[in-house]
């Protein structure tokens, strides 16, 4: 397994870009299940959760073609299975964003339950009941959930809570249904639009997409199209604090600076200064005090709880005490036993973390437990002083493409060690 070595202290100074959003683009690849024409993906980022979603877009049947780096082109006109396996839902659970697509275009889908995960139990009961709203008949078998459905019927349907997946599986899934969906209490995510755009252009009908009611017109077939994945906002909030933890000075190019107002508002409000260059480029300068401030994580627009884990090792650099409130994933601090080998000051109850800060880090060796995490421990070791050693980093390569090689173009010093 690969580790990383980091010796912290260093500022970072540069520019580095933002690659495309791995969030929009595993739904944005099962969306191409829709069609048997080509669709055509630019600005795909090359993480591992989108080789493991190629992979089982390949298992389906699809053809996926790499022309370019970053870009896919996928046919799923020759498919030919409808079962997304337990090997492949087990190590990402997007896996089942194929399920809406699969029974909406060929009335069956068979998809392992993801079981729990690391970060908390994240169960698909919403997209099961929804699609049983739209007549869909699910049973689940040997741990495996098959869903049947002749045409699936439009239908209103209120979300008992907020969920990104859900809102994707019913949102492709509603696109070839009979007449109209409305979808209630829906994720207004970013990625979420990003979908409804590639959809839209695919040839259906859908308005209301970043708010909280999508209204779905049903058609009988979509077509192919090409597009351009969004720029991904969690790996900007992680460069961001990378440069403030590090008090370093860095350009941020090709990102969408909107789609983290949350983020930006509460990182200058600590003290980090951000300043929007234009539509695409950040610069962002961070200072030696900064203050501690509370922060809950929240559906969007609110402040995201990807971004979690990283703005908590920013606060163990803040002068005095915050409150990281963590409410949408019940075990997502997985974290703060990492960082405080590194000397961090942390305290957690229930689904809250006190920080009291600053406490000095040293470098000590980790171990990543899952993606955000793993990004926050490397920005723990470019602030502490000495060698950290960082492993099971597998975890960060599901969701920053070659995260090691951006730090180092902007001075890090950081090196993947092959294992
Ligand atoms: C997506 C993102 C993930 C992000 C999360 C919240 C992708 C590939 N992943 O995950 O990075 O952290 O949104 O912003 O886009 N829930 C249920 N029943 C369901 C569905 C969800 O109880 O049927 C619960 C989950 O356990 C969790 C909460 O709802 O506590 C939010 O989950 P959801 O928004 O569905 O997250 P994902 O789509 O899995």
């Amino acid at each position: 397994m690969d580790k990383f070595r980091i010796i912290g202290g260093t500022p970072l100074s540069g520019s580095v870009a933002v690659s495309g959003a791995k969030n929009s683009a595993l739904p944005c690849l099962a969306a191409a299940l829709l069609t048997p024409d080509t669709v055509t993906l630019h600005n795909v980022p090359y993480v591992r959760d989108l080789i493991t979603m190629r992979r089982l877009l390949e298992d389906l049947g699809c053809t996926v073609l790499v022309p370019a780096l970053r870009t896919h082109q996928i046919n799923a006109g020759t498919v030919d299975a409808c079962e997304a396996p337990y090997e492949l839902v087990k190590t990402m659970r997007a896996s089942v964003l194929v399920l809406g697509p699969l029974v909406a275009r060929f009335g069956e889908a068979r998809v392992s339950l993801p079981g729990g995960c690391a970060i908390g139990q994240r169960p698909i009961d919403l997209h099961l009941k929804a699609l049983e709203q739209m007549g869909a008949q699910i049973e689940l078998q040997n741990g495996v959930v098959h869903a049947r459905a002749d045409r699936l019927q439009g239908a209103d349907i209120e979300f008992e809570m907020v969920t990104v997946g859900g809102t994707e599986n019913l949102l492709m899934a509603a696109t070839l249904a009979k007449g109209r969906t409305r979808l209630i209490n829906a994720a207004c995510e970013p990625e979420i639009s990003d979908l409804a755009d590639l959809l839209n252009k695919m040839g259906a009908n859908i308005e209301g997409a970043g708010t909280s009611i999508i209204t779905i017109e049903g058609v009988n077939a979509l077509g192919g199209t090409s597009h351009t994945i969004i720029p991904d906002r969690i790996e900007t909030g992680t460069l961001i604090v990378a440069a403030a933890i590090t008090c370093g000075e860095l350009e941020i190019t090709h990102c969408n600076a909107n789609h983290l107002t949350a983020v930006i508002e509460k990182l200058r409000a600590v003290g980090v200064e951000i300043e929007q260059v234009n539509e695409s480029t950040l610069h962002v300068k961070g200072k030696s005090h900064l203050r501690a401030a509370d922060v809950a994580t929240e559906v969007y627009p609110g402040f995201p709880t990807d971004m979690q884990a990283q703005y908590l090792t920013l606060m163990t650099q803040a002068e005095g005490e915050a409150v990281i409130d963590e409410t949408i994933f019940e075990n997502r601090f997985m974290h703060v036993s990492e960082l405080q080998r590194l000397g961090a000051n942390l305290r957690v109850h229930g689904h809250q973390c006190r920080s009291h800060g600053p406490t000095p880090l040293t470098g000590a060796k980790l171990i990543a437990s899952d993606l955000r995490a793993s990004a926050s421990l490397v920005l723990a070791g470019l602030a502490a002083q000495g060698e950290t050693w960082i492993d099971r980093v597998y975890h960060i390569d599901r969701g920053y493409e070659k995260i090691e090689e951006k730090l180092r173009s902007v001075g890090a010093n950081i090196e993947r060690i092959k294992g």
